[in-house]
């Protein structure tokens, strides 16, 4: 499900009724940046008379595209995943500025990532946003200074006094791979069976009410190469700064090059994330007795759950599971553990409900109600923590894997 998706500080805190002052705090220890722009103001692209404080609002660049690759010859990237291409500032009728200032075009965004504490950003660029000859470096410096030095909310004059050079590059950087963890393109297709194959062809009209239906009702456009699915654009508006804004998603505004029918989606060789990655967890045996319960998300491990069932990147609790693999409970130190309207909790007034173990890979997944996928109103960090929803009725997806302790 595709929600607004919130980006900022802001956006974080007000989301989990459990984050605590001390976020900001935190947040600013990882020098993340706060461009202290309202959120809730129109949209770029939506408003009727000019706006001036273009740190606040995107514009001209206020058709905001995220870009994915899928990378067949050569293959590139995890196998069940698409790629980062980038994000792109489209004027709102379509033409776009490029490259609009050379003297930002940094070199050693590896180097400017980890100085700037996003190397957890750097590593997830280099699985996910990978170069179809492997010139990853080159690749990013492109997309940021073809793009990225277009956008108005990330000029130098937008940052907080202080700020080290390349900050708005970073803050670029790390609002791409959130946008792009929100838009699993290639977990859409397959939840509606629709699979790379080296045989089986596709319309174009069943790709789109896929991709549609799973993102909450907005229409990508999918461009093809010689009948190859290829890559995908989704589209925003933002409302807010590129640093910490709202993403509101729309449709497409033009349709991309494939064919309406004979569309190809083929194989990618290597391996799929869930293998690929270090987010092994050992094989998947028969059900511990006492667990730690590890948050799973695009391929990477993201945290886990707290005693109360809350997902954090702090220390995980030890759960303790009575019964078997198609039916158990768990406790925390905090009490029962259960789901109740969606919603999953552990404390003393927790009625205890009943939760299943599904194997994937080498992984053994929590499942609840028959369903593995659980979700989140935005990304843990620091002691910012998120509630647990099963199903898919947050923006942010992921399994929960179940790691004997
Ligand atoms: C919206 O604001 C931008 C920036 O000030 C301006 O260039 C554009 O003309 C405005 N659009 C309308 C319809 O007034
Ligand atoms: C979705 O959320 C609503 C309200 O927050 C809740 O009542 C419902 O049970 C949830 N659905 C699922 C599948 O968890």
């Amino acid at each position: 499900m595709l929600a607004l998706l919130v980006l900022g500080l802001a956006g974080y805190a007000a989301a989990s009724p459990y984050s605590s002052s001390i976020d900001t705090l935190n947040l600013f220890g990882a020098r993340a940046i706060s461009s202290g722009c309202s959120t809730t103001g129109t949209a770029s692209c939506h408003n009727t008379t000019a706006v001036s404080n273009l740190c606040c609002f995107e514009a001209p660049g206020g058709l905001l595209l995220q870009t994915q690759f899928w990378d067949t010859a050569p293959s590139t990237g995890p196998s069940d995943s698409w790629t980062i291409h980038g994000l792109w500032p489209d004027n709102c009728d379509l033409t776009f500025d490029s490259s609009c200032d050379p003297s930002r075009a940094y070199t050693g965004i590896s180097s400017l990532l980890t100085a700037n504490g996003a190397s957890d950003t750097l590593a997830f660029m280099q699985k996910f946003w990978v170069d179809i000859n492997g010139a990853n470096e080159q690749f990013w410096e492109h997309e940021w200074a073809k793009h990225g030095t277009c956008m108005s909310t990330l000029k130098t004059s937008c940052l907080p006094s202080g700020s080290p050079r390349g900050a708005e590059a970073v803050a670029y950087f790390q609002t791409v791979v959130k946008l792009f963890k929100s838009l699993p393109t290639y977990t859409w297709l397959s939840n509606a069976g629709i699979t790379p194959s080296s045989s089986k062809t596709y319309t174009l009209s069943t790709l789109t009410a896929a991709l549609k239906s799973a993102s909450g009702g907005f229409t990508p456009a999918l461009d093809c190469t010689s009948s190859n699915l290829n890559a995908i654009s989704w589209y925003f508006n933002l409302k807010g700064s590129a640093i910490d804004g709202v993403f509101a998603p729309i449709n497409a505004p033009a349709a991309g090059s494939c064919p309406s029918s004979g569309i190809k989606y083929p194989l990618k060789s290597g391996s799929p994330t869930t293998t690929a990655s270090p987010t092994t967890t050992g094989p998947a045996g028969s059900l511990p007795t006492r667990a730690t319960i590890k948050a799973l998300q695009s391929g990477s491990l993201v945290g886990g759950l707290l005693s109360l069932g809350t997902w954090s990147t702090q220390t995980l609790a030890t759960y303790t599971i009575s019964g078997g693999s198609s039916s158990f409970t768990m406790t925390s130190s905090k009490g029962n553990c259960g789901v109740t309207s969606g919603l999953l909790s552990c404390g003393s007034g927790v009625s205890l409900t009943s939760f299943s173990a599904v194997t994937s890979g080498s992984n053994l997944l929590l499942a609840s109600g028959g369903s593995t996928s659980f979700t989140s109103d935005g990304i843990p960090s620091g002691t910012t923590v998120f509630p647990v929803f099963s199903g898919s009725n947050r923006s942010q997806d992921y399994t929960l894997v179940i790691v004997a302790s």
